[in-house]
């Protein structure tokens, strides 16, 4: 049996991973430059270290030190999307340096490496930009075969709406994703109906992941008279935000909303813990969300472990891991389509 062995660049707490391990790929490490990702990332994947580390400065030799003795590599990885956002888009200049860089380090592995498959996520803006182009040539060039679409998570199990670029790229031959497996997708009732009902602010005793953020008086009021799928043009005038009364406001009727019982999620962000930054909002208590369900949302396990038993819960630490990361069944469907191909291609 030949020696799998798959390193995850920019693991974060571990989506990506975690799909892997379930599929039954071993994971041998993963590089973040976030400390906040190592519990997580080691407790829920027991075989793969965290390396916490700037990919900028991770050599070739680091690489090929984590890969050890493997016969067959695979080199995984997620840049931070943010420099692909519309913001981004909009405020920033396309350059090379700083976030843009990442993706060039991570082709700076991939080509010095030679691992024989590659695959990578991102936003589906990524594609608009040079810096994708200049990945995808750079692959080609060393001898890849690459495959690149963009994927709905929700067809892969995720209870969310989450496209996401997947580039998949093998020095064996072609190499593409396995088709959709759901064609209804899991709905917000399927996957959080059973967790035990929180009042805002508070976490239940027995997961404090299970916890959500506080409201304001105002919103409170606010969360009460939100339906489902609405948004605040069905509130009373006087308790609309000042900014959604002006006309920039009225192109974002997705904030402080409610999700629908029998839909996906919409997409969780850093921000999925609160109320005001997008349709956050529990489909019937007067909550946002809590840590624990959008994780659950993300298609983590109910059980995964994001904070040591005396660790503090911090909602901007655990958004930003939880909304960062890679649906761990969208992880899945990638590990899936890698071993498909490893399986056509003749013993070496
Ligand atoms: C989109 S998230 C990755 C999510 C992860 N793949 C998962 O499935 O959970 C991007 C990650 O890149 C990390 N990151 C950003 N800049 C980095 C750098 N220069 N070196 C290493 N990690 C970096 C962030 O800390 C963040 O965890």
């Amino acid at each position: 049996m030949a020696k799998v062995a798959c390193v995850d660049l920019f693991c974060g707490a571990g989506g990506l991973t975690h799909g892997f391990v379930l599929e039954g790929i071993p994971v041998k490490a993963g590089i973040d430059m976030d400390p906040s990702c190592k519990f997580p990332y080691e407790t829920n994947n027991r075989n793969a270290k965290f390396v916490e580390r700037d990919i900028s400065e991770v050599s070739e030799k680091d690489l090929e030190q984590l890969f050890g003795n493997a016969d067959v590599k695979i080199l995984a990885g997620c840049a931070p999307c943010q420099p692909f956002s519309t913001y981004a888009q909009r405020y920033e200049s396309d350059g090379k340096e700083g976030k843009w860089g990442l993706l060039y380090h991570f082709a700076r592995l991939a080509e010095k490496t030679k691992p024989d498959v590659i695959t990578m996520e991102n936003v589906p803006t990524v594609a608009k930009h040079e810096v994708f182009d200049d990945f995808v040539a750079s692959l080609k060039k060393a001898g890849y075969k690459v495959w690149h679409g963009v994927v709905d998570s929700s067809g892969y199990g995720v209870p969310q709406m989450r496209r996401r670029m997947v580039l998949l790229a093998s020095k064996h031959g072609e190499i593409k994703m396995v088709p959709p497996t759901h064609s209804q997708p899991i709905t917000v009732r399927q996957a959080i109906k059973s967790l035990s009902p929180i009042r805002a602010g508070e976490f239940s005793a027995k997961d404090k992941l299970h916890a959500c953020s506080s409201l304001s008086e105002k919103n409170m009021k606010r969360i009460r008279v939100s339906k489902p799928g609405g948004t605040w043009r069905d509130w009373p005038q006087h308790l609309v935000a000042d900014c959604h009364r002006s006309e920039s406001g009225r192109t974002y009727p997705g904030v402080y909303g409610r999700m629908e019982w029998d839909k996906p999620a919409p997409t969780m962000t850093t921000q999925c813990y609160g109320f005001g930054n997008g349709r956050f909002g529990h489909p019937e208590q007067d909550r946002a969300i809590s840590l624990r369900e959008a994780a659950i949302l993300q298609s983590f396990p109910s059980d995964y472990d994001f904070v040591p038993k005396d660790g503090e819960i911090s909602f901007k630490v655990l958004g930003r891991l939880i909304g960062n990361a890679v649906p761990v069944g969208l992880g899945r469907a990638i590990a899936r389509s890698i071993k498909t191909h490893l399986a056509s291609i003749p013993a070496r």
